[in-house]
């Protein structure tokens, strides 16, 4: 970990109502790198991961304390806006969910609502940011038509792309492959190691390979620990926990 650290989470607990679902997490996820969450279903990933941009602020009953710093910043404090929090913490989610309206306005959706209105200036954002997630080829002679008539893969970038286009500084992906097939997936990842030249990514994963392949270090959870967190080759290679190992090699349950 030769970066500086950009998010850090001190002491986390999290709970739904009487369920504890975050266990006295602490991780350090490094600028411009690739960090993955992987662990068994219902383990708190994707709790986690929405709680790095307050969407469970949405979940009723949903509590959290401890500390989670972003650029040494407590994103729990209430002086934090959290329209320029959202701005500055993309996400992406497993299903690909482009909003029922043309490409082009997918992507310049976020931009507007940030009160960009000059159409050349619109149209210079939509470009780059469909460039930066690698779908420009397929889609713009198609700017006009619908994102739904997207196949899933596509989509898929196409929701990469709304997600750079406001500039944020980091990158939550929840599970962005799982409903892809090998071709789109293997074109996401290779997309994920080329944004983290200038983003700080964040992604869950049930794909250990995908993991290995992307991923400059991982956390693995369990019931709502982190277990483990290492560089991503130390922990696959050597794991230190026997639960880290017997979930890696295939013989956890
Ligand atoms: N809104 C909610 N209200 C109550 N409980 C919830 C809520 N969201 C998640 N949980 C519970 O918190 C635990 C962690 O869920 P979470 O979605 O974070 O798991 P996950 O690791 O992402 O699993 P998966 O790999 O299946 O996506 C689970 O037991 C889940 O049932
Ligand atoms: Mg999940």
């Amino acid at each position: 970990m030769d970066n500086k650290i950009k998010f850090e989470m001190k002491d986390v607990n999290l709970y739904y109502g009487d369920f504890h679902a975050l266990k006295n997490v602490n991780l350090a996820v490094p600028e411009k790198e690739i960090t993955a969450f992987i662990g068994p279903s219902g383990c708190g990933k994707s709790t986690l991961l929405k709680s790095l941009n307050r969407m469970n602020d949405l979940v009723e009953g949903c509590k959290i304390t401890g500390d989670f710093l972003l650029d040494g910043e407590d994103i729990y404090d209430k002086r934090m806006d959290i329209n320029k929090l959202r701005k500055r913490v993309g996400m992406v989610f497993q299903k690909p969910n482009p909003f029922p309206m043309s490409i082009y306005d997918n992507i310049a959706y976020g931009p507007r609502t940030h009160g960009i209105k000059n159409k050349t200036e619109l149209d210079g954002i939509v470009e780059e940011a469909l460039k930066n997630a690698a779908i420009w080829d397929e889609c713009k002679d198609r700017l006009k038509k619908s994102a739904l008539g997207m196949s899933g893969g596509q989509q898929q970038r196409l929701c990469i792309a709304r997600a750079l286009a406001v500039q944020p500084e980091i990158l939550l992906m929840d599970e962005p492959t799982s409903a892809l097939d090998p071709i789109s997936t293997s074109k996401i990842e290779d997309l994920a190691i080329e944004l983290k030249e200038k983003y700080t990514i964040v992604i869950v994963t049930h794909n250990m390979q995908q993991a290995t392949r992307i991923s400059d270090q991982t956390a693995f959870f369990l019931l709502g620990e982190v277990v483990e967190m290492n560089q991503t080759e130390k922990l696959f290679s050597m794991p230190q926990d026997k639960r880290t190992e017997d979930y890696i090699t295939g013989r956890f349950g």
